[in-house]
């Protein structure tokens, strides 16, 4: 058994030494699933991300927080090739985003569970319809098979007795559930939640983060939390990466990045208004605008 185990590590080393083939590299990287490195991206002559390197680790649940506006959503449409950096390469499974044709893209978004903001549930379609939507876009299965893996998808989130309910009819916590049952219908590797906490009550809260917590540990989904509320952060991601200015500015174990005394994780999660990130959007001179220029010291 052992000697097999090595014979198959040296074969893999034997067999194409030209180059390093993609699933060498893929063995390297086996314990991240996200590798991130110097991704740029400039939008509306703004820089977004400058230089910005990540490794996202398998298996387990990486946060991600960060001020408003500074590019969580991009990153996360970035990893799904929905969206195109300026420079820089995202590798999933070993894959470059980047460089996969159309077909090998969509594979690649089949593997991933997208929850949006806003859980984004189709309004005219029901419970069912809305779990359902992605199979019957994506897939010839029979009518019986869609049936059965919707129902075991709402089983699983708590809600199959929901499934004739309209969107109307839903609360937040219970759409951000349907919504989570949409982005595990194809049984992912990966599931990105773009803050999924936002505006549910303390129970629904503590659903939808225990719901997160157990797709990780039962199904083994890597999973990516965008997300500002460091309370719920901690009871279940096991590493944080604060960014901010287009970089990571800080990362490290939930329970301890507070503490870590960074001017960026003291102002972050300090709540303080003004620090490394100002308080002022940049502006030219004030006295000038005002028409003081020359005459205020
Ligand atoms: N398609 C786009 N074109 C131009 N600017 C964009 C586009 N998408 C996002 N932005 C800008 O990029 C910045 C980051 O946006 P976003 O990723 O939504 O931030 P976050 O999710 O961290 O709040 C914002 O300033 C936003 O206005
Ligand atoms: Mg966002």
């Amino acid at each position: 058994m052992a000697l097999a185990a090595v014979f198959g590590y040296l074969s893999r080393f034997t067999t194409v030494p030209s180059s390093m083939t993609e699933s060498v590299r893929a063995t390297l990287d086996d314990d991240v699933l996200v590798r991130i490195r110097g991704l740029t991206t400039v939008l509306g002559g703004k820089t977004i991300f400058d230089q910005l390197d990540m490794d996202i680790p398998r298996g387990k649940i990486t946060a991600i927080m960060g001020p408003s506006g500074t590019g969580k959503t991009t990153l996360l449409k970035h990893i799904t090739g929905q969206m195109r950096a300026d420079a820089g390469e995202i590798r999933v499974d070993g894959r470059n985003v980047a460089e996969l044709s159309r077909e090998q893209l969509y594979k690649l978004r089949e593997g991933i569970g997208y929850l949006f903001q806003n859980s984004a549930l189709l309004t005219d379609f029901d419970v069912f319809e809305n779990v359902a939507f992605p199979l019957r876009q994506h897939t010839q299965l029979p009518e019986e098979l869609i049936r059965n893996l919707v129902l075991l998808k709402l089983q699983a989130v708590g809600l199959r007795g929901a499934a004739p309910l309209m969107p109307s009819e839903l609360s937040g916590g219970m759409a951000r559930r349907v919504a989570l049952a949409r982005a595990i219908v194809f049984d992912p590797m990966l599931i990105l939640y773009d803050e999924p906490f936002v505006g549910l009550d303390p129970v629904a809260l503590n659903q939808v983060l225990r719901l997160i917590s157990t797709l990780n540990q039962t199904l083994g989904i890597t999973s990516v939390l965008v997300a500002h509320e460091l309370a719920a952060v901690r009871q279940i991601a096991q590493h944080v990466f604060l960014i901010a200015n287009g970089k990571v500015v800080a990362q490290g174990d939930p329970k301890t990045i507070a503490d870590d005394g960074s001017p960026w994780t003291r102002q972050f999660f300090g709540g303080e208004a003004d620090g490394p990130v100002p308080f002022q959007y940049p502006a030219g001179d004030y006295a000038q605008a005002l028409g003081f220029a020359g005459v205020v010291k």
